[in-house]
């Protein structure tokens, strides 16, 4: 067979260790693999090369994509489906393996209904916000990145015994900020997901928390809040309220703001991510080969959903229903939000002792 593969969309660690793998996989058992360049946009330019066991070498450990990203306006419209189509004949591309979020994800679903060739998606964002996907690649990654800087910034705030702010990507999701919250001893933590709080009620219940680990006779040294970029209100607003009160209320506890920014995003993958990347990677060499056709090799999916692979903890699912779950997993519909939301309520008043 002739396998394709992109990398779309935001990029995660891990999608070097997951194209690496499909190429070796698809190269061991005597297919040609093509890398095609910048996600849709080097698609739909045929910007393509042959993937070789000399240009793997030691990716795997590689943040970012040596193919190269890219949000492609052109690909959803029809005359980008269009080209799509006539390039994936073009290439001669018999099977597709699309790396990426939603978005790509969304375009590999468009792209199958025309059905130039099998279309076949793994699952990777940072934000952990796809359906049918207990992890996505790059996700693990993210989270260590963020304790690791939140590690740090303690350090620092306990020198001076200071409150911070930081801001961690998310754009639509607050798994990052949840997850990452709660090992690196958080305070409060601060997502979009069933949360509807005014500037007035977030100043509120962040200054609730600083009193009472500033309280007189509590030696605590620093106070950490975790807050996921979703949260309508901006850092810098929040923190220069924040400031306002403890000058009155609590004089002398001084306030910063960190956003990490895109440096959740980049850096050698985990062990997890890495592992992850290639065994989902595997399965999805094996599926092209089984003539599996839209659909996504979902991590630990969640209530069995999908059919099984020989991997345990790899199923592959109809990128339909992952389309659909997804949908519910960003309004907060999905039962994987309501659970994380309960367990987060759970502990919301132990976090801030
Ligand atoms: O990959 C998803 C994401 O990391 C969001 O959390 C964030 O808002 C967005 O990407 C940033 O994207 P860009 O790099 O295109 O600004």
């Amino acid at each position: 067979m002739r396998i394709g593969v992109l990398t779309s969309g935001g990029d995660a660690p891990g999608m070097n260790a997951a194209l690496r793998t499909v190429a070796l996989v698809g190269l061991a058992r005597g297919h040609r693999v093509l890398g095609v360049r910048r996600g849709y946009e080097g698609l739909l330019d045929a910007d393509a090369t042959e993937l070789e066991l000399g240009s793997l070498d030691g990716i795997a450990r590689l943040g970012g994509t040596i193919l190269g990203s890219a949000r492609s306006t052109r690909f959803p419209t029809a005359e980008g489906q269009a080209l799509a189509r006539a390039r994936v004949a073009e290439l001669g591309l018999e099977a597709l393996v699309v790396i990426g979020g939603n978005g790509s994800l969304a375009g590999a679903h468009a792209l199958a209904a025309g059905r130039p060739c099998a279309v076949v998606g793994l699952p990777a964002s940072i934000d952990n916000d796809i359906g049918h996907t207990g992890l996505a690649i790059g996700v693990d990654t993210a989270v260590n990145t963020i304790v690791e800087a939140c590690d740090r910034i303690s350090d620092t705030a306990r020198a001076h015994r200071r409150a911070f702010i930081v801001e961690v990507m998310g754009r639509h999701c607050g798994f990052l900020a949840m997850r990452a919250g709660i090992a690196a001893e958080a305070d409060a933590i601060l997502y979009r997901e069933g949360d509807d709080a005014t500037e007035d009620a977030l100043v509120e219940r962040c200054f609730a928390a600083l009193k009472q680990c500033f309280r007189p006779g509590r030696t605590k040294m620093r106070a950490l809040i975790l807050k996921s970029e979703g949260v309508r209100v901006p850092t810098s607003a929040l923190t220069m309220r924040l400031q306002e009160r403890l000058d009155v209320e609590l004089p002398g506890i001084d306030v910063r703001e960190t956003v990490l920014g895109h440096v959740v995003r980049g850096g050698s993958p985990s062990a997890l991510d890495r592992v992850m990347a290639q065994r989902l990677a595997f399965a999805a060499v094996r599926g092209c080969e089984k003539g599996l056709h839209d659909v996504m090799l979902g991590w630990d999916v969640p209530d069995d959903h999908g059919e099984p692979t020989g991997d345990p903890h790899v199923r592959i699912v109809p990128i339909a229903d992952v389309l659909a779950e997804s949908a519910q997993l960003l309004d907060g519909a999905s039962p994987v939000v309501q659970r994380r939301l309960a367990l987060l309520a759970q502990v919301q008043d132990i976090i801030a002792l």
